[in-house]
């Protein structure tokens, strides 16, 4: 069985997380939601941590993380070490962002994109691959700058 997804929000991405859970229980895809369950005001880092620590953990497989902007979260997202986060709202950028980044965290904006864009867009994340290749060498180079801090 696969891992499950961790998804996160803070009360600006509250609503489009809810709209991309119900998207992941239609297709059956297994989720740990780690917040916000009620929409309260809340800061976008303590959400981002504790989804982003199960990636890295081998926990969960991927993150899918939502603020206002999407722009918060993934700054949050991108300090843990071994995330690799993009803001999308864009199509190109989230096939891209697997294909050539390897991203193991999709954020966006609840602000920014509809559901029925951050349905699709998740979809695209989660089904496209890592090429590898000299993509691989790009992202060793990311995990050194982590790791001389
Ligand atoms: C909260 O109002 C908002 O600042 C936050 O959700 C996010 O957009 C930050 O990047």
């Amino acid at each position: 069985m696969s891992k499950p997804i961790a998804l996160a929000a803070d009360h600006g991405g509250f609503e489009l997380k809810e709209a991309v859970r119900a998207h992941l229980d239609e297709i059956g895809v297994a989720y740990k939601d780690f917040g916000s369950f009620d929409g309260a005001s809340c800061d976008y880092p303590d959400m981002a941590e504790p989804a982003c620590r199960a990636v890295v953990a081998g926990e969960c497989d991927k993150a899918l993380l939502f603020c206002g902007t999407g722009v918060g979260i993934s700054m949050s997202a991108n300090k843990i070490h071994g995330i690799r986060a993009c803001c999308c709202s864009d199509a190109f950028s989230a096939e891209y962002t697997r294909r050539h980044n390897d991203a193991n965290a999709l954020c966006m904006g609840g602000r920014v994109v509809g559901a029925g864009l951050a349905i699709y867009l998740v979809d695209l994340f989660l089904n496209t691959p890592f090429e590898g290749g000299r993509h691989q060498r790009r992202i060793d180079k990311i995990t050194d700058l982590e790791q001389r801090g």
